[in-house]
């Protein structure tokens, strides 16, 4: 694969990286090659490096050079769901005994793959504060081999500043892991600001549908990349050909994508501020929000998701939810349609009673590129 696009802009990285034309046909878009095995001309004669779809494939190849380009990294691996990139990257940087300091806001499923199942093979880990970088400093222990920081955050959109937190990694000789899911890369850039990691659920802008599941790693170092290449074939999470494929064709208008994403958002924080049945906007671009200026520092914009909390309580936030009528409700976030979720009985049932529990009455937008007056013309007439 050609690397001839890797010095332009981030725009033109999206459309061209990993996509060269087929040298068969000319096809100028990458083929779907459905297939799992290889002809081989004679035994470990192998014509372009490929014998097994679960060790690689060619399509996969495409868009894990997409991933890496990206964001800047040397490596990137695709993988079956955002959980299977993250069990892979916890089950290789960890060993038992070692501790991991997790976010007191993350994804539910994340937070559920650490306090379940990592937890039971021997890690230990604990939560830290991560917008405040002293909170992660504290959390730290002489066998923290790593620090893992989503930002913004899933479901209370805080902000951990990527370069104070990668300062206290050195120092700590832990690897820094950033979930990216959020920002994605056209909005942040986690290796650049010291990360080693960057985790991300394909599903969500990256895909930019909601057709595909899908998740990835990308880091900068060639050795762990190395390290994690084996991890991926000899655990199995790949991406199939198809689902590469549709990630490779959404990542194409990711940057268009987010930008009206983020100006939508940004309309509607905006207008939540101002309604009475909201007691509070949660939102990075408010000037308002503690996270602001570290996140205008290290974000190119504030992104599609916004949060907030109704003056009614839990049930007012439940009903809210199902009075929607262009706000779809349902889980996940990302997709070109506006989504509507009580995180406290759906994204994140699984941290009830944990430091990780969020308000009752919280609801969670994720802002689509619809009209962006049909957006809030529709959260006005459901608020009532
Ligand atoms: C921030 C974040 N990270 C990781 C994940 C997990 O990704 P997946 O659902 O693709 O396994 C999600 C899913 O909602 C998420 O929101």
């Amino acid at each position: 694969m050609s690397h001839e696009h890797l010095d332009k802009s981030f725009e033109t990285i999206a459309i061209h990286a990993g996509n060269t034309a087929d040298p068969l046909t000319g096809a100028v878009v990458p083929p779907i090659y459905q297939v799992s095995t290889y002809k081989q001309d004679g035994v470990g004669g192998l014509r372009g490096g490929y014998e097994y779809s679960r060790s690689a494939n060619p399509t996969r190849t495409a868009l894990e050079e997409n991933l890496a380009a990206l964001e800047g990294g040397v490596r990137g691996l695709a993988f079956a769901s955002g959980l299977a990139a993250e069990d892979c990257l916890l089950r290789t940087l960890l060993a038992p005994g070692d501790h991991v300091v997790i976010p007191n806001d993350a994804y539910g499923g994340t937070f559920r793959l650490f306090a379940k199942v990592v937890s039971r093979w021997g890690v230990e880990w604990s939560v830290a504060d991560t917008s405040d970088p002293a909170s992660v400093r504290a959390a730290v222990t002489d066998r923290t081999k790593a620090i893992w920081v989503e930002t913004p955050s899933n479901p209370l959109l805080g902000i951990t500043d990527i370069a104070a937190v990668a300062a206290v990694a050195k120092d700590a000789g832990a690897k820094l892991v950033v979930d990216n899911t959020f920002a994605s890369p056209y909005l942040q850039q986690p290796l650049a600001l010291g990360a080693d990691v960057v985790v991300h659920s394909l599903t969500k802008y990256m895909g930019g549908h909601s057709d595909v599941v899908g998740g990835a790693l990308v880091t900068n170092s060639a050795e762990l990349g190395e390290e994690l290449a084996y991890h991926q074939n000899a655990m199995g999470a790949v991406a199939g050909p198809f689902d590469s494929w549709l990630v490779l064709r959404g990542i194409k208008t990711l940057p268009v994508r987010m930008d009206r994403h983020s100006e939508n958002a940004g309309k509607i924080a905006e207008m939540l501020t101002r309604h009475p049945k909201v007691s509070e906007v949660l939102y990075p671009g408010l000037p308002e929000h503690p996270g602001h200026e570290v996140a205008a520092k290290q974000m190119r914009a504030f992104g599609g998701m916004v949060s907030f909390r109704v003056t009614g309580g839990e049930q007012e936030a439940v009903d809210l939810c199902a009075r929607t009528k262009v706000f779809t409700l349902g889980e996940s976030l990302g997709g070109v349609e506006s989504l509507i979720e009580h995180p406290g009985r759906m994204t994140h049932a699984s941290v009830a009673g944990s430091a990780l529990e969020v308000p009752g009455d919280l609801v969670r937008l994720s802002v689509g590129i619809e009209n962006v007056d049909d957006l809030l013309a529709d959260l006005q007439q459901a608020l009532g």
